[in-house]
């Protein structure tokens, strides 16, 4: 296992699309370790392959607090969502950003585990709304996509001032 860089936004490989996962080979479930390792020392609660440079659909997830509840989702699907719910996001991939976005509250979804297997799993709130997250990111999306257009532009010169200040 290995930790990995994490792009950070507006890096343009952010906006891939990642390509759906042919077979869970032991290379993909080294990713996965690879991916859980870096989410946990970041520390974060989600981590989706594109953001450590990875363009495959593969998710990670640990909301539990004790981090000891590794959820991985390869080839995720959204199958039903329902009703909506608002959370403070965050992101490892726009660090000391946090903006209100308003998501569906239940989510149906489809996944391979690490092992290859398909299960179907419902989730709601905070489960629900980082698995909008993480798949958003799947597909090129980063939550602050969600804003004003105003918000967008501020949040981007934060970023840029905040890199000009690292030394
Ligand atoms: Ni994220």
């Amino acid at each position: 296992m290995a930790i990995r860089s994490i792009l950070h936004y507006p890096d343009p490989r952010l906006r891939r699309r990642a390509e759906p996962v042919a077979a869970v080979t032991a290379e993909v479930r080294r990713l996965v370790d690879d991916m859980a390792e870096t989410m946990y020392d970041a520390p974060g609660v989600g981590l989706a392959a594109i953001q450590i440079s990875e363009p495959w659909r593969v998710v990670v997830i640990d909301i539990s607090e004790t981090r000891d509840r590794l959820q991985v989702f390869i080839n995720p699907g959204i199958l039903s969502d329902e009703g909506e719910q608002s959370f403070e996001e965050g992101c490892l991939s726009l660090p000391g950003i946090f903006e209100e976005v308003t998501r569906a509250a239940r989510i149906r979804v489809r996944a391979l585990d690490r092992d290859g297997q398909p299960f179907e799993t419902d989730a709601e709130g905070l489960l629900a709304t980082c698995l909008q997250h993480e798949i958003d990111h799947l597909d090129g999306k980063v939550f602050v996509d969600y804003l004003s257009r105003l918000k967008q532009s501020r949040i981007r010169k934060k970023i840029e001032k905040q890199q000009r200040l690292v030394m």
